[in-house]
């Protein structure tokens, strides 16, 4: 037998600055079948998380909302366990990157590092907002590519011509905080000697640790150099100040990953079974597996394996990354109503259904992975509800009703239920390398081979006859043990319905040693149906609820053609006569409105402000034809960011009443009133 294995389980720590959506359910739900599996063959699987909090967009969301960063992510937190537990995702630990845990050990790591002569200074020109007082990062710079000169694109790369480049080169660069030019600033900028572990890495990231594709990209990578990586970032930040200093702060991407273990410390301290050390020290045989997503394998298995050795603790046994999901062949997309929240998928649908789907796609690979609606409920239809729950339903009834819900200990059908124990290595062995879609292949044709043995006996024909009594009762036995069998090896990826299996069985939890277990004569309970088939219906539901409700708070909504209409949350907070006048609203005149091509809700206005004009997006195409509103007068928020949006950069914000369900009406001030006069 094999000896117990010591696992700690992490996934990508999600950010604290928005929802958890399908894209996090994927990664989450594939770990934690991975972490269920591993539970059940009987080896001690840790499975810790928490927030990502730190970084920029926390606290500009913060001041947006008006309130802290610690009230804003413990609000976060809240949300995000609710909708993890609501998917069955079975966290050990969910915890917080703005912890003392952290704290401390990134502090650790860093005086390590420091010791270690990794850590060096040096100055960075970096774009400045004089107004706002902060450094600019690529994505709050916009300007005209220097390439292509399209406008309204970011500071790194250009989204027409592909060209990447530094943000000083863009064309009339602007700071999307307050509109102004952005200066350049010298700062003291911290940085992490990379290079100094190339051989190290090299050889780590060739060593079975990663998937072969991942390999290949990371030594492309190796093969053009590394280069010293920025840890710092120059205050105002929300996060840990480097020790030493009294403005510079621990970069997000620091912080996160230690953020593992924090969680993990953090749990040991609840658990005096748990070591820390056993897990995290250089030489230990215990195992530490990372689940996150393509985009950031560049952090997992180059930086986070490098300060991992360069601060003495050992490095990761396997990383484990999965590739990005579409829906329906396309990129997530609020206007379309399929970036789908956890929440409003679960006011709608079961967690198993998704769970059940996402494990049908998902491989050891890293391709993207696609839902597509329609064969989402073929195939929890016809083979989870149609299939697997169809055995119990088929038997369970006879053995209720005819023989007072005792099973009988003949094994009718000896060959098939041999078959269906030795699945039990293949099935295993497809868990453990995250093939999930081909375990339930093999689960489905066990269960279609369980659905024709049935079909063959007819139980249904032989309890009409006398003498055949014997045979309906082996036969429903033979088929609630098959249907026994399959729940188990369903069980990482359908808990609940497990659970509720073992309720009707009458047995303990089931572990992946039970699949030899045959169970008779034993009383069962009555049975009562399982699961719900899939309603087409809802699915559609579902997707117009996530049309209707777009993400109000999120503050890079680039994609959100509604997002420059008003939408005041109805539930919002009072807020001081100081927060209101920091509200620039003026009177304008719409000078031109036309049609964007691309966009199903916005109108491309451009308006005159008194002393100038400015463009402006506004989502109420529906409620307004382009030609009716030349000439009209409105309300713009005066001051609001530039804001880049998929058509353009955005200046401002006019204001309208209704959410778009009962209208959209535009607030025009009466006659009169002049282009840029202030509206109090
Ligand atoms: O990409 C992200 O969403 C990051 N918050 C993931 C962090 S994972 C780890 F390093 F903390
Ligand atoms: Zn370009």
């Amino acid at each position: 037998m094999q000896a117990k294995r010591n696992i700690l389980v992490t996934s990508a720590l999600p950010n604290a600055n928005g929802p958890i959506h399908l894209g996090h359910l994927l990664e989450h739900i594939q770990t934690d079948i991975w972490v269920r599996f591993q539970n059940m063959m009987g080896n001690r699987c840790t499975y810790v998380c928490a927030d990502d909090t730190h970084g920029t967009a926390t606290m500009l969301k913060a001041e947006q909302l008006g309130i802290t960063p610690e009230t804003l992510i413990a609000r976060v937190q809240q949300e995000h366990e609710r909708d993890f537990s609501g998917f069955l995702v079975s966290h050990d630990q969910y915890y917080t990157t703005h912890s003392d845990e952290n704290k401390v050990y990134s502090e650790q790591i860093y005086q390590r590092l420091k010791e270690n002569d990794l850590i060096f200074t040096r100055d960075v020109e970096q774009l400045y907002d004089p107004e706002k007082k902060i450094f600019l990062a690529d994505r709050f710079v916009i300007g005209g590519c220097p390439r292509c000169k399209t406008p309204g694109q970011y500071g790194d790369n250009c989204e027409s011509c592909a060209a990447t480049y530094d943000a000083t080169e863009l064309i009339d660069a602007k700071s999307v905080f307050s509109g102004v030019s952005p200066v350049l600033n010298n700062s003291a900028h911290y940085f992490f000697d990379l290079p100094k572990f190339s051989d190290m890495l090299r050889k780590w990231t060739s060593s079975g640790t990663l998937q072969t594709e991942v390999t290949n990209k990371l030594s492309e990578w190796l093969d053009t150099g590394l280069k010293p990586w920025d840890i710092s970032r120059d205050a105002p930040y929300f996060g840990f100040l480097i020790p030493g200093t009294e403005d510079k702060y621990f970069y997000v991407w620091m912080d996160a990953p230690i953020g593992y273990m924090a969680s993990f410390q953090h749990y040991c301290d609840k658990h005096d079974d748990l070591v820390f050390d056993d897990y995290w020290k250089t030489d230990s045989e215990y195992e530490v597996h990372h689940f996150i997503g393509k985009d950031i394998i560049n952090f997992h298995a180059l930086f986070w394996p490098a300060v991992l050795e360069g601060s003495r603790y050992r490095k990761p046994t396997r990383i484990h990354t999965h590739g990005f999901i579409t829906v329906d062949g396309t990129k997530m997309s609020k206007s379309r109503g399929t970036f789908i929240k956890a929440e409003t998928y679960l006011d709608h649908l079961d967690p198993e259904y998704l769970r059940y789907y996402y494990a049908t796609k998902l491989n050891a690979s890293t391709d993207d992975i696609d839902i597509n609606l329609e064969d989402f409920v073929q195939r929890v239809n016809s083979d989870l509800v149609g299939k697997v729950v169809n055995i119990a339903s088929r038997c369970a009834g006879f053995i209720n009703k005819r023989f007072d819900n005792q099973l009988s200990n003949t094994i009718h059908a000896p060959k098939l239920w041999a078959e269906s124990i030795a699945s039990a290595g293949t099935i295993a062995d497809y868990y453990e390398a995250g093939e999930y879609g081909k375990a339930v292949r093999e689960i489905t044709r066990l269960a279609d081979n369980a659905n024709q043995y049935i079909a063959k006996h007819e139980p249904w024909k032989l309890a009409k006859q006398d003498d055949q009594q014997q045979a309906v009762q082996d036969i429903c036995t033979m088929g609630i043990n098959l249907f026994k069998q399959i729940m188990l090896y369903l069980k990482p990826i359908l808990p609940e319905l497990a659970q509720k299996t073992e309720a009707f069985l009458g047995i303990q939890a089931l572990t992946w040693k039970d699949s030899e277990g045959f169970l008779g004569p034993v009383k069962i309970n009555a049975f009562s149906p399982l699961i719900q088939r899939m309603d087409a219906k809802i699915v559609d539901q579902m997707i117009e609820a996530s049309k209707q409700k777009p993400d109000r708070e999120s503050i890079a909504n680039d994609t959100n053609e509604a997002a420059n209409t008003v939408q005041a949350a109805e539930s919002a907070t009072n807020i001081e006569i100081g927060d209101f006048s920091k509200i620039c609203l003026k009177v304008a005149k719409i000078i031109r409105a036309e049609n964007v091509e691309g966009a199903d809700k916005l109108l491309r206005l451009e308006l005159d402000v008194g002393d100038h004009q400015r463009t402006v997006f506004s989502g109420i195409k529906s409620a307004y034809p382009a030609n009716d509103l030349t000439g009209k007068l409105c309300v713009v928020v005066a001051n609001l960011s530039p804001r880049k949006m998929r058509f353009g950069i955005s200046e401002g914000m006019i204001l309208a009443a209704g959410t778009g369900d009962e209208g959209i009406f535009l607030l025009s001030p009466d006659e009169g009133a002049k282009p840029g006069m202030l509206v109090s």
